[in-house]
């Protein structure tokens, strides 16, 4: 049985929380692949609005079961804050959600660390999120890495208090003002553990293995965008995750050959949160607007979320990393009323007209070329079939889709699982 794989394909917050929710009864396993707390996906159905950071967009439904794969990083402070959320839906989580023993765990001091180390950037911060997602995986990549199997040994918390002076001795060395009460953050964090510990952990890849020898169904669940991944994206302004497909086969050990459908999720504009390059992006009124209507705040630190053009040579790029088989256009909602549409087809890459994507993005170096398409009026959010939409967003959608040559399966008209139009 083949594993299917659903993506963000610009800088994050597409809406793959929705997509996967809405998708979700035709799959009997969800699994995370990677990223961390610093995901926040969005949820909305029966009017309420659910952001799940660790915990797979599946939860919901009462057959699937979610997995959080072995390429993920946990903070059990804030997986027991989602879970305590969670509590009043009375979902059964020893049965529905299951995690890889060989996750690794963010540590408290991963997070100081993440801290120390962008106030020592001063402007040049990555704005990351400050959960601790690159000191966690570069203690993975370190081979010093703390894991969720490791919990089960007798001496993890030897090798966790080895770990955490190192650690201190690193925050001291950034030489900034980082005020912090360890004991506190780590009564918390072992007891969080604790908690933790009463979750199923599993050898994921084996699970996954016999749950497909069995005909099961997968869908896995990316975090982040692709233009966030850390070989692909605008580096260094990245996670520190394979957002890309291929992070789907080393986040859950899920063979390259056993992947089918690759779903990649895109907004019909373009935001991002946090520093770095962003070519399409708007100072003005249509800028504002997406941002004002479009509610564009980022869902796990509020951060307000730059906006701009759709950018089709990053998407085309994306198309291409990720091998996108289907694609999902989100929030074309939010651009009812605008007079006109610009679509970036091409850059002005020093003086040289190019439709691919350069190793520098930067403001000196590319400049956005458009094409002008025409906006639509109509209110697309109670539109529930395709014949509706307007002739204007299907000109639209058809110009989209002949650019990237992959089709536009779904056509997201609200943040609410009913406001989802499939074509
Ligand atoms: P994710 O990180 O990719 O899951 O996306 P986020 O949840 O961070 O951000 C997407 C935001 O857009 C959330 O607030 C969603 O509720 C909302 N959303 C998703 N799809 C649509 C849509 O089609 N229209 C509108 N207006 N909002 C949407
Ligand atoms: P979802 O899954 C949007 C951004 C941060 C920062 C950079 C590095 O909801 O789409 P990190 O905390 O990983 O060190 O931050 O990546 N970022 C996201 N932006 N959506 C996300 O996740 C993001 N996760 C990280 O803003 O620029
Ligand atoms: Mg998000």
């Amino acid at each position: 049985m083949a594993v299917d794989l659903l993506l963000g394909l610009q800088w994050g917050d597409e809406g793959k929380g929705k997509i996967v929710d809405v998708l979700t009864r035709n799959y009997d396993i969800i699994a995370r692949f990677q990223g961390g707390p610093n995901a926040g996906h969005t949820l909305e159905f029966d009017g309420i609005k659910h952001v799940l950071h660790t915990i797979p967009s599946g939860i919901f439904h009462e057959n699937a079961i979610n997995l959080v794969g072995n390429g993920v990083v946990i903070d059990p402070v804030i997986f027991r804050k989602e879970l305590e959320n969670l509590a009043k839906f009375n979902l059964d989580f020893h049965k529905k959600l299951l995690i890889s023993r060989k996750a690794h765990l963010i540590l408290p001091t991963h997070r100081l660390l993440d801290a120390a180390s962008e106030a020592s950037k001063g402007k040049a911060k990555i704005g990351s999120t400050l959960k601790g997602i690159g000191p966690t995986y570069m203690d993975k990549t370190g081979r010093n890495g703390i894991r969720v199997g490791d919990t089960e040994l007798p001496d993890w918390k030897v090798r966790y208090r080895a770990l955490a002076d190192k650690h201190e001795a690193m925050i001291d060395f950034y030489n900034v003002d980082i005020q912090y009460n360890l004991a506190e953050l780590e009564n918390d964090f072992f007891s969080a553990i604790e908690s933790l510990k009463k979750l199923r952990f599993i050898d994921s890849e084996e699970y996954l293995y016999q749950a497909q020898q069995e005909g099961k169904t997968i869908l896995a669940e990316g975090a982040q965008g692709s233009l966030l991944d850390i070989d692909f994206g605008t580096y260094p302004y990245v996670t520190s995750s394979n957002t890309t497909a291929a992070g789907a086969c080393t986040g859950l050990g899920v063979a390259p050959n056993k992947i089918k459908e690759v779903f990649g999720i895109f907004k019909a504009y373009a935001t991002r949160v946090g520093s770095g390059p962003f070519p399409t992006e708007l100072f003005d009124d249509y800028g504002a607007t997406m941002g004002r209507v479009g509610n564009e705040f980022g869902a796990t630190t509020g951060r307000p979320r730059r906006c701009g053009w759709l950018d089709l040579v990053a998407l085309k790029y994306a198309v291409q990393v990720n091998g996108v088989t289907q694609l999902m256009m989100m929030k074309g909602d939010v651009l009812s009323g605008f007079d006109k549409l610009m679509v970036c087809t091409a850059y002005n890459y020093k003086g040289d007209v190019i439709t691919h994507l350069p190793y520098n993005i930067e403001e000196q170096n590319v400049t956005p070329i458009y094409t002008e398409m025409k906006g639509w009026k109509e209110d697309l959010t109670k539109m529930t079939k395709h014949t509706e939409l307007p002739q204007a967003l299907n000109d639209y959608i058809d110009f989209l889709e002949k650019e990237l040559e992959v089709p536009i399966k779904i056509v997201s008209v609200g943040p609410d699982r009913k406001q989802t139009i499939h074509r």
